[in-house]
């Protein structure tokens, strides 16, 4: 008899989506939007949605978020659909997460949208520090939700992805629970990987340093996720960074350089995307993309404008920079991306103005079509934020001239008798290290 090989594969966890929505309270989406957006997250998760519930809320229900009545409908219909997930679209205080896993039982698994995006985050950290940065987030989370359910650590860090098991459990001191024990060690974990990241962030802020020196300047690409920041960064720069239909595809912030049509040297970096109903605190766990955006001279906000929600995207987007304090100040331009898809290649007027782009542009990274529009303006709003000046540099200095070619915007150069006369437009930070050699004409 010969033996079959059976291929053997996981049937997806089935999910209920919950929505509520509080009377008297404006949103940016609708309640079915936001949940469309979780479906996709749940997707992106691997779960297979199977059913949603919503409930219009006059006040949240301390114990159980919903209603008592909405949460025995929850129990009819995972029972009638064979879920085995929940996931919640707003955040659940630990009491509801404690109160709802009571009712719902041991057999299913509750999320909220914060737990969801996390286990994505998980997935998806491919370098060391992504990997740490997600882990902290995780126990940071989950900290303040453990309950009796949760006490085993086996279950926990890692959620499947970032960097495996927590390990065994440590000493138990006299008189303890073994909630207290996970707490402790959780709290020790905590403070070991702060420890770790700050280190990885060290040797970064090395990098950045030279980077910073060597007056090269910093374009941060930003938007929602899914906007298409990765495939524009690929577009500009030819990186090879991963692109997929998929919310957060990208974690870990790329950071590659290149050159604008003046043979100016730039470097471009993707970051993290954004989200609405993301607490802060996730975000800040990125700390690495914080720092890229924190030192860029121009961001790039990147838009899918053939989405249904793209304005409301715009407002999540820098309502979630100014959480994160970058100054409404930092030279924007607005990059309507997707215009293939789009209905119309005229973008809508924003809805309310947080703050001034300094341009925009309409373009489909995918097709490269509009890249040139945008490398002009990205050249253009590089001269507004410069200082134009001529340098004296002595030839005995060569290195600065070639620095110079290379991190700035040089109009003309000649040779004198005392060195190289260079007119050049400079970033403050050039400026700044350049003003000895500033070259002041003797008056006739
Ligand atoms: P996150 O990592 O989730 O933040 O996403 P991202 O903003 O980096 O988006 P990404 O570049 O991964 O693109 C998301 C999806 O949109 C991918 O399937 C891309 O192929 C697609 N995409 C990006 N730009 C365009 C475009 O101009 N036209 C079309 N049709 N699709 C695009």
């Amino acid at each position: 008899m010969r033996s079959k090989s059976i291929e053997l594969k996981q049937e997806p966890e089935k999910a209920i989506l919950i929505g509520a929505e509080l009377r008297n309270t404006e949103t940016l989406l609708t309640l079915d939007e936001s949940l469309d957006e979780l479906d996709r997250l749940s997707n992106t998760a691997g779960l297979k949605v199977v059913g949603r519930i919503t409930q219009k809320l006059h006040q949240i229900d301390p114990a159980t978020y919903i209603g008592s009545g909405k949460v025995a409908e929850v129990l009819t219909l995972v029972q009638s659909s064979q879920a085995n997930v929940v996931v919640f679209d707003d955040e659940l205080s630990p009491r509801h997460q404690r109160e709802l896993e009571k009712m719902l039982g041991e057999r299913v698994k509750l999320l909220d949208r914060s737990a969801l995006i996390l286990d994505i985050f998980a997935q998806h950290a491919h370098t060391h520090e992504g990997a740490l940065q997600v882990e902290l987030a995780q126990y940071e989370y989950r900290l303040p939700r453990l309950t009796r359910q949760w006490t085993h650590l086996a279950r926990q860090a890692g959620g499947g992805g970032a960097r495996g098991g927590a390990g065994g459990v440590g000493l138990r001191g006299p008189g303890e629970t073994q909630l207290e024990i996970d707490q402790r060690e959780i709290g020790l974990k905590i403070s070991k990987l702060k420890h770790e990241i700050e280190q990885v962030r060290r040797q970064r802020q090395i990098h950045r340093n030279k980077r910073k020196k060597a007056g090269v300047p910093l374009i941060s690409l930003v938007g929602y996720t899914n906007a298409g920041k990765s495939t524009l960064l690929q577009a500009l720069t030819g990186a090879n960074t991963y692109i997929a239909d998929q919310l957060f595809a990208t974690l870990d912030p790329v950071t590659r350089m290149s050159q604008l049509p003046s043979g100016r040297s730039v470097l471009f970096s993707d970051t993290v995307g954004f989200i609405q109903k993301l607490p802060t605190s996730l975000i800040l766990a990125f700390r690495a993309t914080l720092e890229e955006i924190n030192e860029a001279t121009i961001l790039l906000h990147v838009v899918d404008m053939s989405h249904p929600n793209a304005l409301e995207h715009i407002e999540t987007v820098e309502d979630t920079l100014a959480e994160i304090e970058i100054p409404n100040n930092v030279r924007r331009l607005l990059v309507w991306n997707k215009a293939d898809l789009a209905s119309s290649s005229v973008p809508p007027r924003l809805l309310k103005q947080q703050v001034e782009y300094d341009d925009e542009v309409v373009i489909s990274a995918q097709s490269s079509w509009g890249i040139p529009t945008l490398l002009e303006k990205v050249e253009t709003t590089l001269l507004q934020s410069a200082y134009s000046v001529r340098l004296l540099i002595p030839y005995s200095e060569g290195h600065l001239t070639s620095e110079l070619f290379a991190g700035a915007t040089v109009v003309h150069s000649e040779h004198i008798a005392e060195g190289t006369l260079i007119s050049v437009h400079l970033p403050l930070n050039l400026y700044q290290k350049y003003a000895i050699y500033q070259y002041l004409e003797k008056e006739v």
